[in-house]
């Protein structure tokens, strides 16, 4: 579609996260014309609903070097140890700043100092914590009354459609679908010297997820069309913890945090047995992917729909000033962790791959790049180690501001684009908006937390009859066509890349292939063929 309005700045960021945020925030100080454009609010990405924390070597005797280890030990032979080394020692200065932009995190009433929790696979405590459980809320705040403050334009109920690239193949800006902003409504786009994508994650290709319900895997489709390399896509981490709420339960979940494991909450079966006790070392606070392993395990024998996670031990006020996000949630479904173990599975949480970057934040194309979750900078392997993804938001933002305003000084750098550039997206067939709900269905049945072969091919035969349906269909554009348009490509390159592994490691578990082998110790990139074609 022809954009009926257009916006010029130096700087476009799509989305609303601690990624996106900060980008926006230190680009602005830094001189650059700024504009934040967002899929709903500004507060309605994942950040908000983050719930442990940001971990960081703030702790007495901690140091970067024993965050590098557990970071490299949950990441399975897959991290890039020089982008990790940038994310442990950048962060705890990081975290300092964001203290300083008005973030309020947990304190010791006596010292004033950060308190620090534990969660699965770091070997001290190590997560700062907002709010008991609310940390994603209070990080949200504190970055939107930044920006509010610093006077950074912002377009919300923006969908991002694809990127604009100039005549030399550099990104140029984006075109975007907005709804209800008065004269700026429809397609419109913003014209910019540099772009950066922190669109957040894709949770919603699968039925059950914690992610929210915009987590639509936006970026990573746009990058795609875009001619982008995107890397370990295959790499999709379910939160081991997840409020179970019967086997039909779809869409956003209520996460139990692996904090309150952290705080030495037992995970239990039926019949009150540890089963993680004796299966690693850190029992119930092993890396993510062995204590999800471990719950499906022990499901599988038993024949359970869900394990239990018992912290009646906390008593009413631990959880009432520790825990009260995850508290209230558990009463409204009818569970009182106070007195009942609280029934949990494991669900999709978080995508540890995405759009490739370097250790500025650039993707393959010029100009354009990418900022947490939408983005693979190696710092997560095969497996996040719990609590670095805020932390990589807030660092690589940082780095990717640095890089962004450095270009836009040079001699040379890319002036304000003209009016025109190609939409890299233009020709899309749009997938219709019931298409969703099937995608949700194929992905969790035949690409979820155990796969196979033969799951896999399935998973594909049947996207690839939804492709063919959409082709046949003819689509009208709209939000939930889009975000169904972009689920599917994204459920395709990730089974693509599931199929391709055929090896057992970190978040990848395959049934037919249940050990892990080195010679994959390697990362899948994928680039979309100009017909589209994977
Ligand atoms: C949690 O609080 O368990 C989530 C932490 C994370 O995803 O890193």
């Amino acid at each position: 579609p022809r954009p009926g309005w257009s916006v010029d700045a130096d700087v476009v960021v799509v989305g609303s996260g601690v990624a996106g945020l900060t980008v926006a925030l230190r680009c602005a100080a830094a001189g650059a014309k700024v504009t934040v454009v967002t899929k709903a609010l500004l507060d309605d990405g994942s950040t908000r609903w983050a719930q442990g924390g940001i971990a960081a070597a703030l702790g007495e005797g901690d140091t970067p070097e024993q965050h590098l280890d557990d970071t490299l030990v949950a990441g399975a032979g897959l991290c890039d140890e020089e982008a990790v080394r940038a994310l442990v020692t950048e962060g705890p200065d990081a975290v300092r700043r964001l203290i300083a932009t008005g973030a309020r995190f947990d304190t010791d009433a006596d010292t004033g100092a950060v308190l620090l929790t534990r969660e699965g696979g770091h070997h001290r405590r190590r997560i700062a914590h907002a709010g008991g459980d609310a940390t994603g809320a209070e990080i949200s705040r504190a970055l939107v009354e930044a920006v509010r403050a610093a006077g950074i334009e912002t377009i919300e109920h923006a969908l991002v459609l694809d990127l604009l690239k100039d005549a030399d193949g550099r990104a140029a800006g984006v075109t975007l679908h907005v709804m209800g902003e008065g004269e700026r409504d429809g397609v419109g786009a913003v014209r910019a010297r540099a772009v950066v994508l922190a669109t957040g994650g894709m949770g919603q290709v699968f039925s059950a997820t914690t992610n929210p319900a915009v987590s639509t895997g936006d970026g990573v489709a746009l990058a795609l069309r875009a001619g982008a390399e995107v890397s370990d896509l295959e790499f999709v981490q379910f939160h081991p913890t997840v409020l179970w709420l019967g086997p039909d339960a779809e869409g956003q979940q209520p996460l139990v945090s692996e904090a309150v494991r952290g705080e030495g909450a037992h995970l239990v079966d039926a019949n009150g047995h540890r089963f993680m006790v004796g299966a690693h070392e850190l029992a119930e606070l092993a890396p993510r992917d062995i204590v999800a392993k471990g719950i499906m395990r022990r499901m599988q024998e038993l024949g359970a729909p869900h394990m239990y996670l018992d912290a009646r031990h906390f008593g009413a006020r631990m959880w009432e000033q520790r825990f009260p996000t995850i508290l209230a949630a558990c009463r409204a479904h009818g569970i009182d962790p106070v007195t009942e173990p609280i029934p949990v599975a494991p669900a999709a949480h978080y995508a540890s791959g995405g759009v490739r970057t370097d250790l500025a934040g650039r993707s393959s194309v010029p100009g354009l790049y990418a900022c947490g979750e939408v983005a693979c900078t190696g710092v997560h392997g095969a497996n996040r180690l719990a609590s670095n993804s805020l932390l990589e938001g807030l660092v690589f933002a940082e780095r990717i501001a640095a890089d962004v305003t450095e270009v836009l000084r040079e001699a040379g750098a890319p002036p304000r684009p003209a009016a025109t550039g190609t939409d890299t997206g233009a020709g899309t067939v749009l997938a219709g908006p019931k298409a969703r709900l099937e995608i949700q269905r194929i992905m969790s049945e035949g690409a979820g937390v155990l796969r196979s072969r033969e799951s896999l091919d399935r998973a594909a035969a049947e996207l690839a009859r939804i492709d063919d349906d959409a082709a046949a269909a003819l689509e009208a554009p709209g939000t939930e066509s889009w975000e169904a348009t972009n689920l599917l490509l994204v459920a395709r390159v990730l089974v693509a890349a599931a199929l391709r592994r055929e090896e057992t490691r970190g978040c990848h578990w395959r049934e037919d292939a249940p050990d892990r082998d080195d010679a994959w110790r390697r990362h899948l990139l994928v680039t979309l063929r100009p017909d589209r074609t994977l």
